[in-house]
C-alpha cells in the first residue's frame, strides 16, 4: 500500500481518503471496497489518534494531514453524514473545494444510476439505490441505501434522500433538504430549500416554505 506520510511528490489520483470517522464514514468505506476503483488510503478526523484503526482502515491524522495528500491528486470522500443540519457537511465540501480537493461523485455497485442521469461533485450514492433516467443530483448530496430517486426529479445541493425514501418522476427538491428514512414525495412537486421531512411521511403537496414536516399526509411540524 502506498505510504501516504512519505513526503515524495507521488502522484495519489488513484488514491482516495475519507474525511471523518463516524458512521457515515463506515458506510462510505463499505461503498470504495466494493467498487474497488481507487486505492483507499485510510480516514482522517481531528478526533482520532493518528495511526490507529478505524473501521479497517489507518487514521492518517486531522486537518495538517489532509492537504499534503490534495496537493499530491488524492481523491477525496466526505464522511460526514446529515441529519439535523447540512451545516458542518457543507462547510466541509467548501473547505475541500476551496483546497482544489478532487471530489468524485461515488457510486455503490450496488446501486444503478441512469447513464442518462447527471451526479454533481461529491454526490454519493449507497448500496441498492435507484437514480433514474434524467434526474439530477446536486453537488455533495447523499442518496442513501435503497433510496429511489425517480425520472427527471431534480435534487439540489447539499441534500440528504435517507435510507429507503422515495422521489418520484419530476420532482424537485430545493437545496439543503433532508428527507427522513422511508418519506414518500409524490410526482410532479416543488419543494423549497432548507426542508426536513420526517421519517414515514408522504409530501403529497408542494412544500413552500423552509421547516419540518411530518405524517401522512406530511404537515408542519408545530
Ligand atoms: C421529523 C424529525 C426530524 C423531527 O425531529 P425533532 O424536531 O427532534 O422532533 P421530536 O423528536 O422532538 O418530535 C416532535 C413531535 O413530532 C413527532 N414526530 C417526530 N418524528 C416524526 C415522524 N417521522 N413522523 C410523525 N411524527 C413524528 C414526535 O412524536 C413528537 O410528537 P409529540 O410532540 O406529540 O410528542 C425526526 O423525528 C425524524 O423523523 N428524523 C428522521 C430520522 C431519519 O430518517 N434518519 C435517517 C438517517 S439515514
Amino acid at each position: 500500500m502506498t505510504d501516504p506520510s512519505t513526503p515524495s511528490a507521488e502522484d495519489l489520483s488513484g488514491s482516495i481518503v475519507v474525511v471523518g470517522g463516524g458512521g457515515h464514514a463506515c458506510a462510505i468505506l463499505d461503498v470504495l471496497d466494493g467498487i474497488n476503483r481507487w486505492e483507499v488510503l485510510g480516514l482522517l478526523d481531528p478526533a482520532l489518534e493518528p495511526s490507529t484503526e478505524r473501521y479497517g482502515v489507518r487514521v492518517l491524522g486531522g486537518d495538517e494531514a489532509l492537504k499534503p495528500l490534495v496537493d499530491r491528486g488524492c481523491n477525496v470522500a466526505i464522511g460526514v453524514g446529515q441529519v439535523n443540519t447540512s451545516s458542518p457537511r457543507h462547510a466541509l465540501f467548501q473547505r475541500l473545494r476551496e483546497m482544489g480537493a478532487r471530489l468524485p461523485a461515488i457510486v455503490s455497485a450496488r446501486a444503478y444510476v441512469s447513464p442518462r442521469a447527471t451526479l454533481g461533485p461529491a454526490v454519493q450514492v449507497l448500496h441498492g439505490a435507484i437514480v433514474n433516467a434524467d434526474a439530477s443530483i446536486g453537488a455533495n448530496t447523499i442518496v442513501n441505501s435503497k433510496a429511489l430517486i425517480e425520472h427527471e426529479a431534480t435534487i439540489g445541493a447539499d441534500c440528504h434522500i435517507s435510507t429507503g425514501a422515495i422521489i418520484n418522476g419530476r420532482t424537485s427538491l430545493g437545496p439543503r433538504t433532508f428527507l427522513g428514512s422511508g418519506a414518500v414525495v409524490l410526482q410532479s412537486l416543488e419543494l423549497s430549500s432548507d426542508i426536513t421531512v420526517g421519517a414515514g411521511a408522504v409530501v403529497a403537496r408542494p412544500l413552500t416554505r423552509p421547516g419540518t414536516y411530518v405524517g401522512v399526509p406530511a404537515r408542519p411540524l408545530p
